[in-house]
């Protein structure tokens, strides 16, 4: 705990710092991206924080058998909700660990986080948290942007790519700078990235990927899910894919 008291004052004045020099005109675009981003971690940190204060050692009381990573707006009825960010029942950075206790969640569903977290390191370590928590029998759901959907129509015809862009990107501002197919795989890798409203995409995943990196968490079977809209995000559907393992 000490520490973690050592680390707010920090963070504190880190905090302060960075909202100056943002607001400082002379300051280069490089150096401004950067502190961007590190003002935004420094928000997740800030929630991650007050959690672990709570539950220093990691761990919650509650043992939520139904659990979703990731949601965002998006609830399921019966399921627990963990995020970086508001509204969720905990707020918990799930690239330090899932703070579920071992072998006490049935299912767990994540869609379209798995590709915010960086890989190797905590893509790994989410799939051998999933394996931790989970029951014996139990079952994790991970739904993210198909890559093999993008890249197998490379170079698509202009209708397709009009599907995507209006799919995808409507109501984004970087409509005008989608001016190729390799744009559109750009912003479907990386998303905006220097745009403070979204939230980067670190790693590129397909079926084969998925499969790899649960079998190799522990999983006994890995296997496509058959998207239901009663549990998944009725707009992910299209250019998405699911696996479900099971431990
Ligand atoms: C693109 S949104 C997807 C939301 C929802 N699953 C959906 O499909 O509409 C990604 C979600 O993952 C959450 N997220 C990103 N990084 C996270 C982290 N390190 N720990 C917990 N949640 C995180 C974000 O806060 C956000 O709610």
């Amino acid at each position: 705990m000490k520490y973690l008291d050592t680390t707010t004052s920090a963070i504190d004045d880190l905090s302060k710092q960075i909202a100056d020099l943002l607001r400082n005109p002379a300051i280069s675009h490089g150096l401004a991206r950067t502190l961007r981003a590190t003002a935004k971690e420094v928000g997740l940190y800030r929630n991650h924080r007050a959690s672990q204060k709570a539950w220093p050692d990691g761990r919650i009381d509650e043992a939520p058998t139904k659990v979703q990573i990731g949601g965002g707006a998006h609830r399921i009825d019966g399921f627990y909700n963990i995020d970086a960010v508001p509204p969720a029942d905990l707020l918990w950075d799930v690239r330090e660990g899932i703070p579920l206790r071992d072998a006490t969640v049935r299912f767990l569903f994540s869609e379209h986080f798995l590709e915010h977290i960086d890989y190797p390191r905590s893509a790994k370590l989410y799939a051998s948290e999933a394996y931790r928590v989970l029951t014996p029998g139990g079952q994790v759901i991970t739904g993210v942007p198909d890559a093999a959907f993008v890249l197998d129509q490379y170079p698509a015809p202009p209708q397709q790519t009009a599907e995507m862009i209006e799919r995808w990107y409507s109501k984004r501002s970087c409509l005008g700078d989608i001016n190729t197919y390799l744009d559109l795989i750009n912003y479907v890798f990386r998303d905006q990235d220097d745009d403070a409203t979204y939230n980067p995409h670190y790693w590129a995943y397909d079926h084969e990927k998925l499969v790899q990196l649960f079998t190799e968490a522990g999983f006994s079977t890995v296997e496509p899910w058959d998207f239901d809209p009663a549990l998944a995000n009725t707009k992910r559907e299209w250019g998405s894919v699911y696996v479900i393992a099971r431990k």
